[in-house]
């Protein structure tokens, strides 16, 4: 039987090229949640669309990293610097990421009448219209275009002008905020008219209430819940590698005295970092008798370097870090080890594996792949992971079929630690339990040895 074809046009191609020389391109996996979650889509035949993540000024080096990623079955739409400065630094990750994920519009952008508003605004169009023109070029007639995310509003639109048969659904991927917080946006009707032309609206996570609210207006608009995941297999199989079970070995014995909290992160300011490390200082200022005892590695992946609210951040963090490490640290050992990199999946994997706790402390977040790929990779040890609140509903319920302790009420931190103890949850705790017992068997919450030594009063960190 034919496969369906299937067009995914997304900002971010699922590889992107780093140059080698003139005509030579090396690709590595994008990171990232939507790629991640993307490269799980099987039985079809696609190709994605996409910015390979670099300035190619060059008709040599266009022509070769065309050729380069049709390999992978990706096609490139080319921004130069420009474009790329306002519509994604600008407009995409300045204003509408914080935006949808409830942290505001920048001040400098509150007012509609500032010329970088606008000039951002009028940049996103234009990049908008030049995903469609590669779309339309590589359309045939029966292929289904799937649109992904933030970045791409105008796509619907621009690609019904061109065709209005064609097929096209769009997706988001992040929160989508309140309409009072999506009225503070300048050009929020003209969005959101755009995004209407699709015959499919949709979304990975339960906030469709608003998105419906949003979208009442205009008429006649599928729009439904399709919460992605990961490709889990993909995970156990990886840790079947003779490679990777060395590498675990090799982890259990390094830490072999201590207990391994996780933080596995693009470092973005709604992941909570700065919030989590402080809660762990906090934690081992009260509790001295775990400061030889428990390590917390945190993968920090650099993301949208060129964004000034995002270097900033990295340096609030190095900053915290090297405080805690400087007041708790001793001659042999560090209670923080921060990765400004991204690891390998091998390594990823591994790593996952060895976790005892793992913190996912993301202030807003869409769907987060980092709790299932940690589940995915735990099998039989079953550790502790910690979610914050504000989370697509999915992410609890994982946690929850897969006997994981979390905890995510009244909007303070869960933080326990896993000891040989009995079930000492704390009231709070409790009706997290109730609501989920409601879905899934209660012989999931049976026999977990964990105990409640780090209490949610760490929350209550002073941040600024
Ligand atoms: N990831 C990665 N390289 C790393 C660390 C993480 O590719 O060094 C991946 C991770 O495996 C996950 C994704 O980045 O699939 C992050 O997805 P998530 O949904 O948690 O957050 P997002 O980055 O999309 O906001
Ligand atoms: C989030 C967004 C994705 C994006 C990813 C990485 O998951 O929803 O659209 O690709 O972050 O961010 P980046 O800016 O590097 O593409």
């Amino acid at each position: 039987a034919m496969k369906q074809r299937l067009l995914v046009v997304a900002n971010r191609l699922p590889v992107s090229a780093v140059r080698q020389g003139e005509d030579s391109w090396a690709l590595e996996i994008s990171a990232g949640g939507l790629v991640s979650a993307l490269l799980g889509v099987k039985d079809v035949d696609a190709k994605w669309i996409g910015w390979a993540g670099v300035n190619v000024p060059d008709e040599v080096g266009q022509r070769a990293l065309t050729k380069a990623l049709a390999e992978k079955r990706c096609i490139p739409v080319f921004l130069d610097e420009e474009i790329v400065h306002q519509y994604y630094n600008g407009y995409c990750n300045n204003v509408l990421w914080p935006l949808f994920h409830y942290l505001g519009l920048p001040q400098e952008d509150r007012l509609a009448t500032t010329r970088s508003f606008q000039s951002q605004f009028h940049a996103y169009k234009r990049a908008n219209q030049m995903f469609a023109d590669v779309v339309n070029r590589h359309y045939q007639e029966g292929d289904v275009v799937w649109c992904h995310d933030y970045h791409l509003m105008f796509l619907p639109k621009y690609l019904k002008e061109y065709n209005s048969k064609m097929k096209v659904g769009w997706f988001l991927h992040t929160p989508f905020p309140s309409s009072e917080i999506h009225r503070t946006l300048p050009s929020r009707s003209e969005l959101l008219r755009s995004v209407l032309a699709a015959d499919l609206v949709g979304s990975d996570i339960g906030e469709l209430k608003c998105k419906r609210h949003a979208f009442e207006e205009g008429g006649n608009i599928e729009a439904q819940k399709f919460p992605i995941g990961i490709d889990s297999d993909r995970f156990k199989r990886a840790l079947e590698l003779p490679a990777v079970k060395e590498h675990i070995n090799e982890l259990t014995q390094r830490f072999a005295d201590r207990k391994v909290m996780l933080g596995v992160d693009r470092l973005d300011m709604i992941k909570g970092i700065p919030q989590k490390i402080l809660a762990f200082e906090k934690f081992l200022e009260e509790n001295p008798t775990w400061r030889d005892k428990v390590v917390l590695l945190q993968i920090a992946v650099p993301t949208r370097t060129d964004v000034p609210e995002y270097q900033k951040l990295t340096s609030q963090v190095h900053e915290i870090v090297g405080r805690i490490n400087g007041r708790f640290g001793t001659l042999t050992a560090v209670p923080i080890h921060h990765l400004d990199r991204s690891l390998d999946f091998h390594a990823l994997c591994a790593l996952y594996a060895v976790t005892d706790v793992a913190l996912v402390t993301s202030l807003r977040d869409g769907m987060n792949l980092v709790s299932y790929e940690f589940v995915a990779c735990q099998g039989e040890k079953k550790g502790v992971l910690i979610l914050s609140e504000n989370f697509g509903e999915y992410n609890m319920w994982l946690a929850a079929e897969n006997g994981m302790f979390l905890r995510l009420t009244g909007g303070e931190w869960m933080t326990t630690m896993p000891e040989h103890l009995n079930m000492d949850w704390v009231d709070s705790v409790k009706h997290v339990f109730e609501y989920f017992t409601e879905r899934t068997p209660r012989s999931h919450f049976e026999h977990r040895e964990t105990s409640l030594v780090w209490n949610y009063k760490y929350a209550d960190v002073e941040f600024g």
